[in-house]
């Protein structure tokens, strides 16, 4: 008989999102009738851009002939997407190798395999609220989360208490799921703490394209000191609407080695790479020629458009907020609406009534953590049509 994982026993009995698609097929079942409006999970609408299904097709083509035939492909990903993303750094100003950049499926794969990488004795910190991926993953493996608190008094910000020691941090900005985002001042200082702790900071930079101010940073390594700390994970989901399409990067900088219990000194660049090559065989070819249109002026720009009209989305949810007086977080440089529930209602109260009553999806933010019991997060990456109506939906209730 094997011995499972019986850390396994320590999760919910379900990932998030998929106990919220199992309340919402319950009632559409049940109310065929009615037109749900989901704004729930972060999921694009937008077709992906002209420039980008161009270079999809000509990857299929490639595939069809044996003068360009492509088989497998390097575990880390091909020079020419790995060079284009170093490339897009370096337009805002950071400097990135293409050989510290992996090319992967996706950040949640990534934010989640991560884990790997680390013993179970560490102190993993974590913000709450959180995207549930990073803490899932960690009991999966094991190990011991210790909580930050982000709330309504630090912005959904928090900051390194120098009392609290950890091996491991989680940080998401802009945010998933409250939309809040750190200046440069403030991750100056997460970056010097996790240099005093010895620590690795995991910096999830999956929303940066929502930034729009230059002076916010939209790369941990943007910050002085953080290539000895700092590991980035990010997508081309939300920046180019790759959720069904698949493609994400991880840059693990070569300077990130931390001594053995023997003293040998391990590179965790070097771990992941052997990690990838062994467990993944680098995402299709296809999707990377995809991909790398994405990073050209002309893929830049149709992305943009894309982002533009999800923002304006966002502008659209926080209006409505604003004119009832509800406080809310988040909507500017971000996709992510995160706002109280009206009387201090339960957020998965809260949810029940707005599928209930308005037949409009959110997130309740208790699936985030404790401290999202009484928020509740709203995506702006609807179509615009669906956005208006929902919103018109949400003011009976307000
Ligand atoms: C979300 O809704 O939080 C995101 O879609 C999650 C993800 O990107 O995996």
């Amino acid at each position: 008989m094997p011995k499972l994982n019986e850390n396994y026993l320590n999760v919910k009995d379900s990932y998030l999102f998929a106990e919220i698609a199992r309340r919402v097929n319950e009632y559409a079942a049940a109310h065929p009738e009615q037109k749900i409006i989901r704004l729930g999970i972060g999921d694009v609408t937008r077709p992906l851009a002209p420039n980008v299904i161009a270079s999809l097709h000509e990857g299929v083509d490639a595939m069809g002939s044996s003068e360009t035939f492509m088989g497998y492909g390097p575990e880390q990903g091909y020079a020419f997407l790995r060079d284009a993303i170093s490339a897009y750094y370096k337009s805002y100003g950071v400097d990135v190798d293409p050989s510290e950049i992996f090319i992967s499926d996706g950040a949640k794969s990534d934010t989640g395999n991560i884990t790997e990488m680390f013993d179970a004795d560490n102190t993993i910190l974590v913000p709450d609220p959180v995207y549930p991926v990073y803490v899932d993953t960690n009991i999966m493996s094991g190990k011991n989360i210790t909580y930050m608190s982000g709330n309504a008094d630090n912005a959904f910000l928090p900051m390194p208490d120098p009392n609290v020691h950890a091996d491991v941090i989680y940080l998401c900005s802009p945010n998933n799921p409250t939309g809040a985002v750190y200046n440069k001042a403030q991750l100056k200082e997460w970056v010097d703490y996790a240099l005093r702790e010895h620590a690795v900071l995991l910096f999830d930079a999956a929303y940066e394209a929502f930034i729009t101010d230059p002076e916010l940073p939209r790369s941990i390594f943007a910050i002085e000191g953080a290539k000895e700390c700092a590991i980035e994970f990010c997508s081309l989901s939300k920046t180019a609407g790759f959720t069904g399409t698949r493609c994400g990067y991880t840059v693990v900088p070569k300077a990130l080695t931390f001594p053995a219990a023997n003293g040998t000194e391990m590179s965790l660049h070097a771990m992941w790479n052997r990690r990838q090559s062994t467990k993944f065989n680098g995402t299709s070819y296809i999707i990377q020629k995809g991909a790398a249109a994405v990073f050209t002026p002309e893929g830049l720009a149709q992305c943009k458009e894309n982002i533009a009209y999800y923002q304006e989305n966002a502008r659209i949810i926080a209006q409505t907020l604003q004119k009832h007086g509800v406080r809310f977080f988040g909507g500017v440089h971000s996709p992510y609406i995160w706002f109280e529930c009206p009387q201090q209602m339960d957020s998965w109260d809260f949810f029940d009534k707005m599928l209930h009553e308005i037949q409009v999806v959110g997130t309740p933010g208790a699936g985030f953590g404790e401290n999202g019991k009484y928020f509740f997060r709203l995506t702006a990456f609807g179509d615009r049509e669906n956005t208006i109506e929902a919103m018109a939906r949400m003011e009976t209730i307000l």
